[in-house]
């Protein structure tokens, strides 16, 4: 492998090429947290050899009311031992909203900003100070607590991204009770289903919220979901509602006396202390809901002190933050990244952070440096789907900008390809910002696999080496371990601090999907390479997950939304490869026995407008191809793979078909393409 020899200089050639080059740390990272190879080697050695002392030493940091129990660790991941179970500081007590909040006010930083707010609009911002947003989140546990809410207690929060978001987190984490974020670009449907499985009593949204020039209707679609909840016999006692002037007129919001409440006029009335609840370290923190390969989506539910002690560390190392900095995730607060890098891994380190409303091309496509440049961000955090949407305007969008602030840039998601890479490392970073690719998930809590800025060498397109206290390894078909470089499914070892620890209600699912199928091991769902350096390369899901623009979507849950739509008979749906959002969604749709093939226009239409609905704008699929029949084995099982290659135009590549029932369907679909 060729080094370019100089720290972060352009490799010329063809973007492909440029995963050959090498970027080691440069000056820019002078003075990190973890600054030489030597460091993160010895480092990660300690971690993996003696977990109590290395992680007891990073917990001494935080703030416990009691300390936990040696050994720091207790797990078992093999289910043929017994049930999987994974306990982190065991015994402990402590509180994540005390350790984000109180404990940097008590240390004299109170009027440290905490966000920054930009709203969807130019000139629409404010900001908020530590001991304010403490003020804050204590009315609102007061409100909460009013109400009923207690330890253990489930919450709903549907949200636009305003500091209030957070706030309404941090105020579950502060009494005990349990929150579920969901989206706010999730259609009703979807937010009744998370509803209805983790049955809370109250549901915490805003009134509307703009995203871009469209006006999003959170309220209606609350209600729309309340309805629906109710029909199937689950109550909800309060919907409390932000009234987000800037998005909507109160008057033309829709309000249910005796349900719903204004967020305004009961939540500043509150007393701004609020006692926290020291909790149990192993007392649930939150559920997360994310698609699966099968049914519908998962309640990942994780822990306090595991989860809060992973998503700091990782952030204060990954993004190796300092006090001074100003760091900007542009994730929403309802996927993990907004959980564990904005919610909580940067306010548990007392970050500066902004938090923006709205869309990186609105008004245009130079917006995402236009707020760089307003706010000086020095850290930013963002997806390989955004940066080639800002890609394709052109540079003069960013190099209008100075951008000179910028420290270290991030990305997560999914792979980033060599040609995005090169952008946001060369015109967006000027060559001079390390890129930190940061492989996990949502199950891990926290990153996983990623490079520290002072210490790893950067290879384009690979997420490196694995954190403290990561044990990756590379299975082949059989389930064997391999050795050096290989190719094959990316596996954990042993439990890390922020590992789940549950599915929300079904411990057995849990089993079955991450444990069972390679025992000993924690399945990820990934496929990866391993180069001759020991770096990783994350390859992309193997079971039936799509990630389109960095969000998993299940092609099983796309599936049941086209089917919902009467004229669908059976739906199979598979990736396909997307410019933008990296993949796509394809979709074969069969229609009722007696259609003739093709039917009218306007019925592509109507089923996308179905998955719209039963799932949110992001499942939309991309192509919908009419299937008269589906290639299936005789047992009747969807031969996927036939499937792809169509998607894919590598017809000439369907390898076997002689095992279908019925090779002919092949043809049929094949003369079915863009009717
Ligand atoms: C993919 C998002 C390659 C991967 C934090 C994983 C990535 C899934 C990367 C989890 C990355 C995430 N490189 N692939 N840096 N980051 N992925 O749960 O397939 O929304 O399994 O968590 O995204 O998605 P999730």
């Amino acid at each position: 492998m060729a080094s370019n020899g100089s720290a972060h200089a352009a490799p010329a050639g063809h973007a492909d090429e440029y995963k050959n080059h090498l970027f080691p740390p440069n000056s820019a990272s002078q003075g990190a947290h973890v600054s030489s190879r030597e460091q993160y080697d010895e480092m990660y050695k300690r971690s993996i050899t003696d977990p109590d002392s290395f992680w007891g030493e990073i917990a001494e940091s935080f703030y416990w009311k009691k300390r936990w129990q040696s050994p720091v660790r207790r797990f078992n991941f093999d289910v043929r031992k017994g049930p999987v179970k994974i306990e982190w500081f065991v015994g402990a007590e402590t509180n994540l909203s005390y350790n984000c909040l109180d404990r940097h006010v008590e240390a004299g930083h109170g009027d440290r900003v905490a966000f920054y707010w930009e709203g969807n609009d130019l000139n629409e911002d404010s900001k908020i100070t530590y001991s304010q947003l403490l003020k804050q989140v204590c009315q609102l546990a007061n409100y909460l607590k009013s109400i009923g809410v207690k330890r253990g207690s489930d919450v709903t929060i549907y949200m636009p991204m305003v500091p209030e978001l957070p706030a309404a987190m941090l105020a579950c984490a502060r009494i005990g009770a349990v929150h579920s974020v969901v989206f706010g670009g999730f259609s009703a449907e979807s937010l009744a289903g998370r509803i209805l499985d983790s049955k809370p009593s109250i549901v915490i949204t805003a009134s509307a919220v703009k995203r871009g020039a469209k006006p999003i209707d959170l309220k209606g679609i609350v209600d729309t979901a309340v309805k629906r909840v109710q029909a199937q016999g689950h109550s909800i006692k309060t919907v409390l509602v932000f009234d987000h002037v800037l998005a909507a007129k109160r008057e033309n919001v829709a309000f249910t006396e005796g349900l719903d409440v204004w967020w305004q006029d009961v939540v500043p009335r509150q007393p701004t202390d609020c006692p926290v609840e020291w909790m149990g370290a192993e007392e649930p923190l939150f559920k997360l809901y994310t698609s699966g390969s099968t049914g519908k989506p998962k309640g990942v539910e994780h822990t306090l002190a595991g989860y809060m002690i992973g998503a700091s560390t990782t952030f204060k190392y990954v993004f190796d933050h300092r006090a001074e900095d100003i760091y900007w995730c542009t994730a929403d607060c309802g996927w993990i990244t907004g959980h564990s890098y904005v919610a909580y891994g940067p306010m548990v380190n007392g970050a500066t952070q902004v938090l923006f409303e709205g869309v990186p091309t609105y008004p245009d496509a130079g917006r995402a440096w236009d707020i760089v440049d307003k706010y000086k961000v020095t850290l930013l955090y963002t997806a390989p789907t955004a940066i080639r949407a800002l890609q394709s305007f052109g540079d003069s969008f960013v190099t209008k900008y100075s951008r000179k602030s910028l420290r270290i840039l991030g990305t997560v998601g999914e792979p980033i390809n060599p040609e995005a890479w090169k952008w946001y490392h060369e015109v967006v970073g000027e060559g001079r910002c390390p890129i930190v690719d940061t492989w996990w998930q949502t199950e891990t809590g926290a990153h996983m696999i990623t490079p520290l800025p002072g210490a790893t060498t950067l290879k384009p397109g690979s997420a490196t080496l694995p954190f403290f206290g990561v044990e990756p390894a590379v299975l082949n078909e059989k389930g064997e371990e391999q050795e050096g470089e290989c190719e094959g499914y990316l596996v954990i070892k042993k439990a890390w601090p922020s590992s789940m620890r549950t599915l929300s209600g079904d411990h057995e699912r849990f089993e079955t999907t991450y444990f069972k199928v390679y025992p000993g091991y924690y399945f990820t769902g990934d496929g990866c390479r391993r180069d001759k350096d020991g770096y990783y390369w994350l390859i992309g899901r193997v079971d039936d997950v799509i990630n389109v623009s960095g969000h998993r979507i299940g092609t099983a849950e796309v599936e049941g939304a086209l089917t919902q739509h009467p004229q669908c008979a059976e739906a199979a749906v598979v990736p396909m490869e997307h410019p933008i959002k990296g993949q796509g969604i394809y979709a074969y749709v069969t229609l009722m026995v007696g259609t003739e093939y093709p039917p009218p226009a306007s019925l592509k239409k109507e089923l996308i407008a179905t998955v719209r609905e039963e799932i949110g704008p992001i499942a939309t699929p991309d192509v919908i191809h009419w299937a008269p029949g589906l290639p299936k084995t005789r047992s009747g099982k969807i031969m996927r793979r036939i499937l792809r290659k169509i998607a894919s135009k590598e017809e000439d590549q369907l390898g076997d078909t002689s095992t279908l029932a019925d090779p002919s369907v092949v043809q049929t679909l094949l003369k079915m393409r863009g009717q």
